[in-house]
């Protein structure tokens, strides 16, 4: 609770505390979504790849995955999508703050894995786009390009930060990373959220309605801009900025909440 009555110093002070709360009530709900796409990917795909039956991999309602005869293409496509646990998984632990200070070996071995998976995907992710076709449509293929291009960079500064030990730097481009190396998740839960909230305005069967093309690129950049924004405030002296930014978390938090709920029960649930 902010106390109007209070010095402007001291209610800064309040109204961080509670932009504060409010960024860590979206990780939590985010660590829940990450760790249920984890979940489902490993239940959908590994116990096919294990036994031999590649082509059941095409159950999920892939874009191409399994492909007669191209074995580069399916490995490639295998280990793209297998790796989504060491992401998500490790992704979140990296942002947990008990973890960073009590466990600094486990950070720095677990982070040099997720940036390196994390350039690994966005590589092994655009080849699969432009090398192996595997796209929908070409906007949609650009939208996922541009934000696999996108964590290459952040991915290559937060590991520059990371090495020269300057520690807050270090941090928010590991954020920014975080965000990027989501956009497929964040992809999902948009398409749930929003079919939730709107019966499906804007979407196509051939994704290439108002909506596909907005999420194409809407799916990272509007999460990236919230991030960006949850900087600005923490850094603001402004109680007002601080509240209102608060204010947008909790909306992203609804939308993140909505999203998982819906990715869960419509398009994960239904595959483990
Ligand atoms: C940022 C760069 C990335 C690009 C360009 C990219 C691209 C792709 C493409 C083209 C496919 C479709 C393959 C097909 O249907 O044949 C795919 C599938 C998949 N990707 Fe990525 N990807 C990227 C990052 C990630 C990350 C970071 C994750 C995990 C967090 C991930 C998880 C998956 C999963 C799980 C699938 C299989 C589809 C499903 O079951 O939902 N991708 N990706």
């Amino acid at each position: 609770m902010v106390d109007t009555f209070a010095p402007p110093a001291r209610r800064a002070l309040n109204a961080h505390t509670v932009l504060k709360t409010t960024g860590l009530l979206w990780f939590l709900v985010a660590v829940i979504g990450q760790w249920l796409f984890a979940y489902y990917v490993i239940a959908a795909y590994a116990p096919e790849t294990l036994s031999g039956s590649w082509e059941r991999w095409d159950e999920t309602g892939l874009i191409q995955g399994f492909t007669v005869d191209d074995l580069i293409g399916n490995l490639a496509f295998i280990s793209h999508t297998l790796l989504t646990a060491v992401i998500c998984i490790g992704g979140t632990m990296q942002l947990m703050p008990p973890v960073r200070k009590r466990f600094p070996a486990l950070h720095r071995w677990t982070g040099r894995t997720y940036l390196t998976v994390g350039a690994f995907m966005a590589i092994g992710g655009i080849w699969m786009i432009w090398g192996r076709g595997s796209r929908l449509t070409e906007i949609g293929g650009w939208g996922t390009t541009i934000n696999g291009l996108m964590a290459l960079v952040t991915i290559a500064v937060a590991f520059y930060f990371a090495k020269r030990r300057k520690i807050d730097r270090h941090r928010r481009w590991a954020m920014r990373t975080f965000i990027l190396l989501s956009g497929v998740w964040f992809t999902r839960l948009g398409y749930m959220a929003w079919a939730i909230l709107t019966g499906g305005a804007g979407m196509s069967r051939s994704l290439d309605g108002p909506f596909d093309i907005f999420i194409a690129f809407g799916s990272y950049l509007l999460p990236l801009a919230v991030l960006e924004l949850y900087f600005l405030a923490s850094d603001s002296r402004s109680g007002g900025i601080k509240l209102a930014t608060s204010g947008v978390m909790l909306a992203a938090t609804a939308a993140t909440a909505l999203g998982v709920f819906g990715a869960w029960s419509m398009m994960w649930s239904p595959h483990v």
